[in-house]
């Protein structure tokens, strides 16, 4: 019975001869549900997903962290599928703060340079991620003592080293991430406390010289719907606009609770576009309490159809779609929410799940 959603999609799918037998273990049943059938054939009958996206102006990507650097066939495996279904690619952490610039004068590109040469090499376009946050910065600048002139010094540097160094490379930078507190006033922070709210346009400004043709975005999350903070972030972008601050598109994050993606998401991401912004879908994933079952799977399968087809109902301007991970094998989520997880549309074994199904399905 729980079952009855995952084969209803399995069948129309297999009826359209697109995709039989590359359903496996843990679509339907999930791990507890006994020993698990032998996996499935790989998907290489499947059109890449990133082939389809494109067909419909959608680039479709996901955020890349330690199994890019996994050794042997494993490594292997982890970056043919990716370069395989995806047309755009995150740093998760490796042009954080902390990581790309652990000493006032140090910058340490290499990590993020091999994804991006990863990236370039097949043919996809990288998000930069993220430039001015509250979280990952490196000790000594948080532990430091600095006057506002000085806070804002470093700022400048900051941006210019990083944006210059990948100039003309990248096709995104979240430049400001997570600015806007719950209730949409600003949020306390490092750049916050030491520069006030100023912070955020010189930030833009300063990106905006350092790569005047990378495409801008302030990107946070729980403003994928409408709501008091949506509506906050809607209006510092127009106070932005106004005073002329190069801001060229907004990111939804979208961490979304399994069934829990917001009616108002379509609307929302329509309002962002007649501002003439573009809009990016950051990071999403829908997590679930595990073990998954199959109905969860099913539920899963249609929060990511949701979230696809409302921007593609803003297509051109939703013209990204971006995933934090692609495998549940490598995802931020069971760390943070102990108890939770399963939230990538491929297993933990790369095998496609009914989320990755139902992205197929209406992209083709
Ligand atoms: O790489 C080190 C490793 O060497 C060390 O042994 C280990 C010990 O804790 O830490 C490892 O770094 C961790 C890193 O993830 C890689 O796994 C950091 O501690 C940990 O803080 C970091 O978490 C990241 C988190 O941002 C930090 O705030 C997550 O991977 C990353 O998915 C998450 O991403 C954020 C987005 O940037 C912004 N939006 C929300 C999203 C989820 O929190």
């Amino acid at each position: 019975m729980r079952c009855s959603g995952g084969i209803r999609t399995i069948i129309r799918f297999a009826e359209r001869g697109a995709l039989l037998g590359v359903i496996g273990a843990g679509t339907c049943g999930g791990p507890s549900s006994g020993s698990p059938p032998p996996p499935p054939p790989p998907s290489s009958d499947t059109i890449p997903l990133r082939t389809l996206a494109a067909a419909r102006g959608l680039r479709i990507g996901c955020a890349v962290d330690r199994g890019f650097r996994y050794g042997g066939s494993d490594g292997a495996t982890f970056r043919a599928k990716l370069v395989r279904e995806f047309s755009m690619l995150t740093p998760e952490n490796d042009m954080k703060h902390a990581r790309i610039h652990p000493a006032r004068d140090t910058y340490r590109f290499e990590p993020a340079d091999s994804l991006v040469a990863l990236a370039e090499a097949n043919g996809m376009q990288v998000r930069g991620h993220t430039l001015v946050w509250h979280r990952q910065l490196a000790g000594w600048l948080t532990s430091g003592t600095w006057t506002p002139d000085t806070a804002r010094a470093l700022l400048h540097d900051h941006i210019a080293s990083v944006v210059g160094h990948y100039r003309g490379r990248l096709a995104a930078w979240d430049v400001v991430n997570e600015a806007l507190a719950g209730d949409g006033s600003p949020r306390p922070g490092f750049w916050y406390d030491h520069i006030g709210r100023d912070y955020v346009e010189l930030a833009f400004r300063w990106a905006h010289q350092a790569d005047p043709n990378v495409a801008l975005f302030y990107n946070d999350y729980d403003i994928e719907g409408i709501n008091g903070k949506s509506d906050s972030a809607y209006a510092l972008i127009q106070r932005l606009l106004a005073r002329g601050v190069p801001i060229h598109g907004i990111g939804l994050q979208a961490h979304v609770r399994l069934g829990g993606v917001p009616t108002t998401l379509r609307a929302n991401i329509a309002r962002f576009a007649q501002l003439g912004l573009e809009v990016h879908i950051t990071e999403l994933d829908v997590r679930m309490p595990l073990p998954p079952t199959a109905a969860q799977l099913q539920t899963q399968a249609d929060d990511y159809r949701d979230v696809l087809g409302a921007c593609l109902s803003s297509a051109p301007a939703c013209d990204a779609l971006v995933m934090w991970g692609f495998s549940d094998r490598e995802s931020w989520i069971p760390g943070t929410f102990p108890g939770w997880g399963a939230a990538l549309i491929f297993d933990a074994a790369y095998r496609p799940k009914l989320a990755f199904l139902a992205l197929y399905d209406l992209l083709k």
